[in-house]
């Protein structure tokens, strides 16, 4: 049994004082499940609520990362100066990156190697839009994603890697992918690493569901058997909705 790992993206919200709370909220609810869970604040919150779940099961993720270690990046983040926070995990190729900062796979390749050199974790995002969805490409979309962001990554790597299958007209627009859509192409993408690895790579894979996820829609998509967890952004900023999307199974 793969475990359900859900992550909330808390994009760009998340003042110090919003931080604290939401975290404070969350932390002790969470301490008797047995599922995974992680928040991703924004950069500048990072090193209070890294202060705040010391000793707590809640990891604690970024949301991006420069592709370089140092240099003329004016305005970037790098893998050492998020190691140095105690971030656990870095979310990389969100659909919100691609679309506004141009990030093609072949950087978000670079970002997850480099992420992995330095040890910590990724949660590498995919998916289609609405007009490749509407093509019947959505499949074909994954596996060249998937193909592309995993190029020149070993099998061990894999153990640090969650991939999050985010449909772009499913985020925050309401619509949710049917259980039965998403599971489809959850299949595509666990069939993908199991050409590109093994089959035990592939039944090991941690694929997470990402797009409108609800206290009303979670149960139904994390019963699906190829739907390991949720990436969560506007029901992840209040306790109110996180923690029954957290703890769908209690
Ligand atoms: P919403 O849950 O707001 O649709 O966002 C999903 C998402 O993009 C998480 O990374």
């Amino acid at each position: 049994m793969r475990q359900k790992f859900i992550a909330g993206n808390w994009k760009l919200w998340g003042t110090l004082d919003q931080a604290k709370a939401l975290v404070s909220a969350l932390t002790p609810a969470l301490k008797s499940s047995k599922n995974r869970f992680l928040v991703a604040p924004p950069y500048t919150a990072l090193s209070a609520v890294k202060e705040l779940t010391k000793g707590t099961s809640l990891l604690v993720g970024a949301q991006d990362c420069s592709n370089l270690e140092t240099g003329a990046r004016t305005g970037e983040i790098s893998v050492p100066m998020l190691k140095e926070l105690g971030v656990d995990v870095v979310i990389l190729g969100h659909s919100e990156r691609r679309q506004f900062h141009g990030e093609t796979d072949k950087l978000v390749n670079e970002k997850i190697k480099l992420v992995l050199k330095h040890g910590l974790e990724v949660i590498y995002c995919n998916g289609e839009t609405l007009a490749e969805r509407e093509a019947g490409k959505a499949a074909e979309v994954v596996i060249r994603q998937t193909k592309e962001a995993f190029a020149g990554i070993s099998e061990a790597d894999l153990k640090k890697i969650t991939i999050a299958y985010e449909p772009v007209w499913a985020i925050g627009t309401g619509k949710t992918a049917t259980p039965q859509d998403a599971n489809e192409i959850h299949q595509v993408i666990r069939q993908t690493v199991k050409e590109l690895y093994s089959k035990a790579a592939a039944d090991a894979m941690i694929i997470q569901y990402g797009g409108s996820v609800k206290p009303e829609n979670v149960k139904d998509l994390m019963a699906m058997p190829d739907i390991d967890g949720a990436l969560v952004g506007g029901a992840s900023l209040k306790a109110d909705t996180f923690l029954p999307i957290c703890l769908f199974d209690q």
